[in-house]
């Protein structure tokens, strides 16, 4: 009897490939060197696949090819061995390789045009180099978030024009990146992936190759499935995100504390889960996905009145920022017009050092508009560029922290000490309950 690693068996096609990944013979493509792809080609590499990544960026394959690291959820000196002494990760500008690999792994970004619509320009150019070289017994598998129907309606027909058939000839899935940048707990290893096909051959490849890597692959019965889980686990974020900004706003309003209110709500031990108000929402994803699903609802004749809801809401935060700001200012007898404002954090979320869509933009620009004299303080982003804004990290001294009129912490970093800010600031307005447990005077440091 034959085993599948007897070289006289006869593999069909799928199963060669399935085999290539169980004795880690397979070659991966990882095309898109971003916050998903460097650290998905870092965990196949690790893992004993040979990785190839792709990228249009000149700069990011020349930092992976000399081993240097630029993405925060990745080990240094990891990517330095995997690159440098075990040989098995290396990058390039060229898709002229493509046809060596026998995945492909897609994890280009998705952002949405001026007017809220999808914008697949990166999807379709790296999608357009694929199809072009596109060879019998290859995986192709797209996990930048989009909307549901991406990967049948857009993908499946340029892969095809050329003669080769999906399921039969070669293999495509959509697989959603769950990545929490700087979630220490959870992982690319440790969280379940979901992978989904419109083909069985398709899947069963797929699942097999995430597999050999992540503890859990979940499949579903289609690609357009997967796509929807990913866009409504970011919608089901934004839309409770935006409860308790609302809650936030008529707390304020009714003179009280939101974050004492939540606590004691959480502590209810079933049917409630624990959401925190803030600045307003940031990043790639929860800003962003939801309006994917609700460009695609219309084709159905169907409005995401949540989504919408959600959207409003969260994009208001930072003006609700500025109106309690200069309500505080105000209340201690300052105008915003020509007052020093220092803010914490312009990462878009605690103990990372992307600035991506962060609201730390919006209220910035508000504040300079009018007439604030801002400056800021991050300890994971030196420098600022966005809004039209273009600021350097200050240091936070004591001496900056007593002239500030106003101390706004924007975001959470464990880095900073909050004992030291309100020791020395003489105003706080903490948007995201950073001055907890410091026993502080809840007059001069006051919650969002
Ligand atoms: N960042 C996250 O936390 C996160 C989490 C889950 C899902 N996602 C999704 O994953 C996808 C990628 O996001 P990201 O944050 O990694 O983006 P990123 O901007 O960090 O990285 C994308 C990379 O793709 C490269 N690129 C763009 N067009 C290309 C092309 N035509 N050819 C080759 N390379 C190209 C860019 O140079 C960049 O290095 C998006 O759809 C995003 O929504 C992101």
């Amino acid at each position: 009897m034959s085993s599948k690693h007897d070289v006289n068996a006869v593999l069909s096609p799928a199963a060669e490939l399935i085999d290539k990944f169980e004795t880690r013979t397979a070659r991966v493509g990882v095309v898109g060197l971003g916050y998903v792809g460097l650290p998905f080609a870092v965990e196949k590499a690790k893992a004993g696949f040979r990785v190839l990544g792709f990228d249009r960026s000149a700069a990011r394959v020349g930092q992976v090819n000399a081993g240097e690291n630029y993405i925060g959820d990745v080990q240094d000196q990891e990517l330095a061995d995997l690159v440098l002494r075990e040989h098995r990760l290396e990058a390039t500008e060229s898709f002229a390789r493509l046809p060596e690999m026998d995945v492909v792994v897609i994890c280009v970004p998705t952002p949405l045009s001026r007017n809220l619509a999808p914008d697949l320009q990166f999807v379709v150019a790296v999608a357009a180099e694929v199809a072009r070289r596109l060879r019998p017994g290859q995986l192709i598998s797209l996990e930048s978030t989009t909307y549901p129907g991406t990967t049948e309606e857009i993908l499946k027909p340029m892969l095809e024009a050329n003669g080769l058939r999906e399921g039969v000839d070669f293999y495509l899935s959509f697989s959603p990146e769950r990545v929490d940048p700087g979630n220490k707990r959870y992982t690319t290893r440790n969280t379940n992936k979901v992978v989904g096909a419109a083909q069985p051959a398709s899947l069963e490849v797929a699942l097999a190759f995430y597999r050999q890597t992540i503890l859990n692959v979940v499949a579903v019965s289609s690609s357009q499935a997967a796509e929807m889980v990913k866009v409504f686990e970011n919608t089901f974020r934004a839309v409770n995100i935006a409860l308790v900004n609302e809650l936030a706003m008529l707390c304020d309003r009714m003179g009280l504390d939101v974050w004492e209110v939540l606590d004691a709500a959480g502590t209810k031990p079933f049917g409630i889960l624990s959401f925190y108000p803030g600045p307003g929402v940031g990043g790639h994803c929860i800003p962003l996905d939801p309006h994917y699903l609700e460009w695609k609802a219309r084709e159905f004749n169907f409005n995401t009145r949540f989504i919408a809801l959600a959207g409003e809401i969260n994009r208001r935060m930072p003006e609700f920022v500025l109106e309690k700001a200069m309500r505080l200012l105000s209340d201690h007898g300052r105008g915003l017009k020509s007052a020093r404002v220092l803010v914490l954090g312009v990462a878009y979320k605690k103990d990372i050092d992307d600035p991506r869509e962060s609201p730390s933009a919006e209220v910035l620009h508000l504040l300079a508009l009018r007439g604030a004299a801002v400056e800021y303080h991050d300890p994971l982003v030196p420098r600022f560029r966005e809004h039209g804004l273009d600021l350097a990290s200050v240091e936070l001294t004591a001496e900056r922290l007593d002239a500030a009129d106003l101390v706004l912490i924007l975001t959470d970093h464990t880095a900073v000490d909050y004992g030291f800010v309100v020791q020395c600031a003489r105003l706080v307005l903490d948007t995201r309950n950073a001055t907890r447990g410091l026993g502080c005077d809840r007059e001069r440091v006051v919650l969002l």
